[in-house]
């Protein structure tokens, strides 16, 4: 029986991924990684193991892999020492026998000179310290989330538009949901050892998309609104972000204006076997609520 353990079961992405994984394969072929044990109960009612763990613990993460097969590594929270979290999560892998590990990097296009502080780099990291591991590994690329959308264009933007930078790039946005189904597919079949994937949404969007996609839904005109990158990050603080968080938005921004994240769709609706969410789908279901 092949054991599939999957980090960060407290948060989003690793949480959907056991949900996910839970629809294809018995409780028993499951385990999760939590800091808190408690903050997973509702996977340890669904029959999931869950073991406890921290990326920085590397001797504690040696015995809490035993018996592993194959390890899904929920990337490690940015501005948090990434690269030892992530190098400790591969080495006690391979001392503990796990046979094949799957990440989730943010895409970086082949020849793409743009760069994400503390993602970018430390992505390429995991992938330089998964190759030479001498495991199997397979990147499931991820887009910007889909859900990221409204943290991008803050506040009220039917009220008051859509406040960006302008740009002619669009971004192929995914919802944690389909990537967490993608990864659930990766995990529970054979045939993706050392294969990338890049799972974009479809189709890609721009900022003057999306005020275009909340004019239709809110049936009256909500405006894309061109600001500079100081008044961007002024207008998302007055609508109650943190200036760090902020700035860190104006980054992703930046990257979805110069066409970071418009490269070719197709791996994750391959993989979903369906179409995945649409920005205007998570948009209408979304604004429409806060409408009322
Ligand atoms: N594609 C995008 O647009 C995008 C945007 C933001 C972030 N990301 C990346 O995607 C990752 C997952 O997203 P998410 O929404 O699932 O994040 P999340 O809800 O914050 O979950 C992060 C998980 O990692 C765990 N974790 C943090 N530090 C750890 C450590 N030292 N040792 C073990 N586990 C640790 C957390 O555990 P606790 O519950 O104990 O904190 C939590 O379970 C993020 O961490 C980030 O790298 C991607």
């Amino acid at each position: 029986m092949t054991k599939i353990l999957v980090t960060g079961a407290t948060g989003n992405i690793g949480r959907k991924t056991l949900q996910q994984l839970l629809k294809r394969l018995p409780a028993s072929n499951l385990v999760g990684l939590a800091r808190d044990s408690a903050k997973a109960a509702d996977l340890a009612a669904a029959g999931i193991e869950i073991r406890k763990g921290d990326y920085f613990d590397h001797d504690g993460l040696v015995r809490t892999f035993q018996g592993i097969d194959k390890l899904m590594l929920v990337s490690a929270t940015a501005f948090t020492d990434r690269n030892t979290q992530h190098q400790n999560a591969i080495s006690a892998a391979r001392q503990a026998g796990v046979k094949h590990i799957v990440y989730m990097p943010i895409i970086h296009e082949a020849g793409s000179v743009f760069t994400l502080p503390d993602i970018t780099g430390q992505d390429l990291f995991v992938e330089d310290k998964l190759k030479a591991s001498g495991l199997a590994y397979t990147l499931v690329g991820h887009p910007p989330f889909i859900e990221s959308i409204p943290f991008y264009i803050g506040g009220n933007a039917l009220e008051t538009g859509v406040h960006a930078p302008s740009g002619a790039g669009k971004a192929g946005y995914a919802s944690r949901d389909d990537l967490a189904e993608a990864h659930s597919v990766v995990l529970s079949e054979d045939g993706h050892e050392y294969k990338t994937y890049s799972l974009y949404g479809d189709p890609a969007v721009s900022f003057a998309d999306v005020a275009q996609i909340l004019s239709d839904i809110s049936a009256k005109p909500v405006r894309f609104v061109s600001v500079s990158d100081q008044d961007y990050i002024a207008h998302l603080v007055a609508a109650g972000l943190p200036e760090q968080a902020a700035r860190f938005a104006l980054v992703w921004v930046q990257g979805i204006n110069a066409g970071e994240w418009g490269g070719t769709a197709g791996d994750l609706e391959k993989l979903l076997g369906r179409k995945p969410t649409t920005a205007a789908e998570f948009l209408r279901a979304n604004y429409a609520v806060r409408q009322t």
